[in-house]
């Protein structure tokens, strides 16, 4: 690395200035980064107290020669930039030449690092250095954090109980750890080993590392490459609704806190109630992107945000559909000899009927394969196991798909219902008429709030009062009720088969057919789970097998 240089004006007047030592895992965040940029193998950090008594952190890195460990901890003295057009190509997590000053001035500091040539050993106390000395430790470098802010009071007063801070500790490190598995991290409190992590090949492993078997075996990964931009790690698996702490972005390897990429990658699963476990890594050459927006570093944003992040949606949304549609994995295996075309076949067909009455789809051979469990849930075998769907969402999922993509035309009522509007009813037919007209319901006005409806989008089961209800819940969405989408959903909740009714294994085979001709198959529009699958693998630990 780079000498050590004081900053020069101009720099320092562009670098976003301000506090970012507010509590030990802000500490513990610079001083890992500190080591991922003297290329460390391996980070150990040690804490006491939550961090307020004492922390360590240990590297096997670069390390510092004398000059730079004398000049490291004032303030904007950094290796990794030199003049203003470097904020535009910035590599390294730090840039600002200001976290060991920060640190060093709210602590008693000690910093003891090595070049491999020689070592050094300097101590502080509130930012004055006391004394620095000669010190023999091989190459890397070491610093310990004593009472942070004992010299600010009010600063310590409002920091949380050890435990909790430790608990900020933990979640830095692994932020960190997740993405740099080719580093060793530990971390330790007095008695208790919280992280023990060693070098690994990917990310996968590390992840498991880090959180459990279990979890990596509902990922997918991904790896998209477009110009100069790189889209990669994993994501959920849509049939994973658990609650688990992997929600990770990370922008040229820098973890950040992106509520905009955070959100889309939410609605691209449909905004499910458990959020989706995620890790991404977005790397774009460091000009298109600025990461000096906040002096924590942990913001960004990119210079062309809406492309970056149709991108990204773009590429999730691909593996997520891949995997259905291709059946190559374990989620769509189940259903028998039909599945691979289903998705083909959903298209070139019309809608099929349930009474059986209407076109018929080829059902799949085997449809003895389903069974019905209380006329509401339906078991199906799959080649590892078993799965359970739930058969009102997954009519509604499918109607709410064939409704948005206009595969929902309107279907004439053999015998069409005449409706009474209330004045209530009849306000909200005026005001929602003619998106419900585009989304397959046809009406004819009669007299004063007498309406016939004689055609509905698609296989809707409904009566009479089922559509009172309907109008009822559309008047409930406020003016959420100018959306299509809303009312899509209202549509496909009140048109889908109920919990209770009765299916023959024709009915059931070709819903389950139907429904992994989704585009996503795994949640309703309301954000429910509709399959929850069973290994047998589970089956066989809960009965004490393996
Ligand atoms: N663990 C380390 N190993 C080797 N050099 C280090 C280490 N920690 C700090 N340094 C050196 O000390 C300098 C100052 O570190 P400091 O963290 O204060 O600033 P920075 O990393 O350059 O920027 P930022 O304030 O954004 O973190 C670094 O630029 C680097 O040269
Ligand atoms: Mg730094």
């Amino acid at each position: 690395m780079a000498r050590i240089r004081r900053l020069p004006l101009q720099v320092r007047n562009k670098i976003a200035a301000g506090e970012v030592i507010l509590r030990p895992a802000s500490v513990v965040k610079e001083l890992v980064e500190n080591a991922i940029d003297a290329r460390a193998k391996r980070i150990e950090i040690e804490v006491v107290r939550g961090g307020k008594a004492k922390i360590l952190v240990n590297d096997d890195g670069i390390g510092m020669g004398r000059d730079d460990a004398e000049i490291a901890i004032e303030r904007y003295t950094t290796s990794k930039i030199e003049d203003v057009g470097d904020i535009e190509k910035i590599k390294t997590l730090g840039f600002r030449g200001e976290a060991l000053a920060s640190i060093a001035l709210v602590s008693r500091f000690e910093l003891e690092t090595s070049n491999g040539e020689e070592g050094t050993r300097l101590k502080a106390d509130a930012g004055k250095v006391l004394g620095i000395f000669e010190s023999q430790r091989p190459r890397g470098t070491r610093i310990k954090v004593s009472d942070l802010f004992y010299n600010l009071p009010a600063r310590l007063k409002f920091l949380k109980s050890d435990e909790w801070e430790l608990r900020l500790i933990v979640d830095t490190v692994r932020r960190y750890a997740l993405m740099y598995p080719q580093i060793g991290f530990y971390l330790s409190s007095p008695n208790r080993v919280l992280l023990n992590v060693p070098v690994t090949k990917g990310y996968e492993e590390r992840i498991r590392q880090v959180f459990s078997k279990r979890l990596v075996e509902h990922l997918l990964g991904f790896d998209e490459a477009i110009g100069s931009i790189r889209l990669f790690g994993y994501i959920s698996r849509p049939d994973f609704f658990e609650k688990h702490k992997l929600k990770f972005i990370y922008v040229n390897s820098r973890p950040v806190r992106y509520p905009r990429v955070y959100r889309a990658i939410l609605d691209t699963y449909n905004n499910p109630k458990l959020s989706p476990a995620f890790l991404i890594n977005i790397t774009v050459p460091p000009m298109l992107v600025d990461v000096n927006i906040h002096p924590a570093k942990e913001e960004v944003k990119f210079k062309d945000e809406r492309y970056i992040i149709d991108l990204l949606v773009q590429a999730v949304k691909k593996r997520l559909t891949h995997r259905i549609v291709s059946g190559a994995e374990s989620a769509a295996d189940f259903i028998p000899s039909t599945s691979t075309d289903a998705g083909q076949r959903f298209v070139q067909e019309s809608i099929i009927s349930y009474q059986g009455s209407g076109t018929s789809s080829q059902p799949p051979e085997d449809a003895g394969e389903f069974w019905q469990l209380h006329n509401t849930y339906i078991f199906a075998q799959t080649k590892s196991g078993f799965v359970i769907v739930d058969q009102h969402v997954a009519h509604e999922r499918i109607l709410f798909e064939a409704i948005m993509m206009g595969r929902g035309q309107s279907q004439r009522l053999l015998f069409p219902i005449t409706l009474e509007l209330s004045p209530e009813e009849y306000r909200v037919y005026k005001k929602t008429k003619k998106l419900l007209e585009e989304l397959g319901v046809d009406f004819k006005e009669f007299s004063s709030r007498t309406v016939v409806i004689d055609g509905l989008p698609g296989d809707f089961q409904v009566d009479r009062q089922e559509i009172a209800d309907l109008f009822r819940e559309i008047d409930g969405l406020g003016n959420m009720m100018r959306e299509k989408a809303e009312l899509a959903k209202v549509l496909a909740c009140k048109g889908a088969i109920k919990a209770g009714q009765k299916l023959s294994p024709l009915e059931m085979a070709t819903l389950i057919d139907r429904l992994f001709a989704c585009e996503n198959p795994f949640t309703c529009p309301h954000g429910r789970p509709i399959v929850l699958k069973f290994t047998l693998e589970e089956l066989g630990h809960r009965f004490g097998r393996v």
